[in-house]
């Protein structure tokens, strides 16, 4: 699935993004915040997949916890750089299958507001796994797929992931069911805690709520 627009897309929109998520009640930093909290330690380390300018990092780094992250926008990581929050920031497509991460052993992997960006990716679960300590945990959120949106998007190749090209400028973005994350995560060695639909983002100024699934799940083998 091709990330080239995209990563062009997020460099140019890099700039305002704070204020952008600022004036939208950007959730998802909380709602992940909530589900890991009862599980992380001071000093533990995170990886924040698709780090941006670091707003789902920022409660962890204030927890106390060592923090490294992975984008593919130069201008993201640069931006996320001088805020300090992250030991390691490293540049890399998501959406390739030669992905790299900091070379680290992670407690815990988060990522808010990527995957439905990347469409497939069970190749980062894959890698989530291999980098995950046993019974860490990996919380990510993706947008819902219900039968109300299956008008604009179609199936893809894929079972389960739907796309549709969002807006002028051609971003593509992607719709995960339930049941094909569940799948993937169970058959790379997670069990599921708990899933649940939220709004993620209150656009006051276009009038319209946009809603995200967010998944906790722990590595169990
Ligand atoms: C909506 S922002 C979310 C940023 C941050 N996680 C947050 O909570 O604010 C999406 C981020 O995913 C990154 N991203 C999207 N597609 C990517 C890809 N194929 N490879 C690497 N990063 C990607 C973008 O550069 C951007 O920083």
């Amino acid at each position: 699935m091709n990330s080239e627009n995209t990563l062009k897309l997020t460099n140019e929109f890099a700039p305002g993004y704070d204020n952008y998520i600022a004036d939208r009640n950007w959730k998802g930093p909380e709602i992940i915040f909530n589900l890991m909290k009862p599980f992380v330690r001071k000093g533990d380390s995170l990886l924040d997949i698709g780090m941006g300018t670091g707003a789902a990092s920022i409660p962890f780094k204030n927890a106390g916890l060592k923090i490294y992250g992975v984008d593919g926008s130069a201008e993201m990581i640069r931006l996320c750089s001088q805020k300090k929050i992250a030991e390691e920031v490293v540049f890399s497509d998501l959406a390739s299958h030669d992905l790299h991460f900091p070379d680290i052993e992670f407690d815990h992997i988060i990522s808010n507001a990527v995957f439905h960006l990347v469409g497939d990716f069970e190749h980062i679960v894959r890698k989530v796994s291999k980098q995950l300590k046993t019974q860490g945990y990996f919380c990510f959120t993706t947008f819902p797929m219900e039968s109300k949106y299956l008008g604009n998007f179609s199936e893809t190749e894929i079972t389960g992931i739907y796309s549709k090209i969002n807006n002028d400028q051609g971003l593509l973005v992607y719709r995960h069911t339930n049941d094909h994350v569940k799948n993937m995560l169970h058959s790379n060695g997670f069990e599921l805690l708990e899933s649940y639909v939220f709004i993620g983002m209150d656009d006051h100024i276009e009038n319209q709520k946009v809603y995200f699934e967010v998944y906790l799940s722990r590595k169990v083998n």
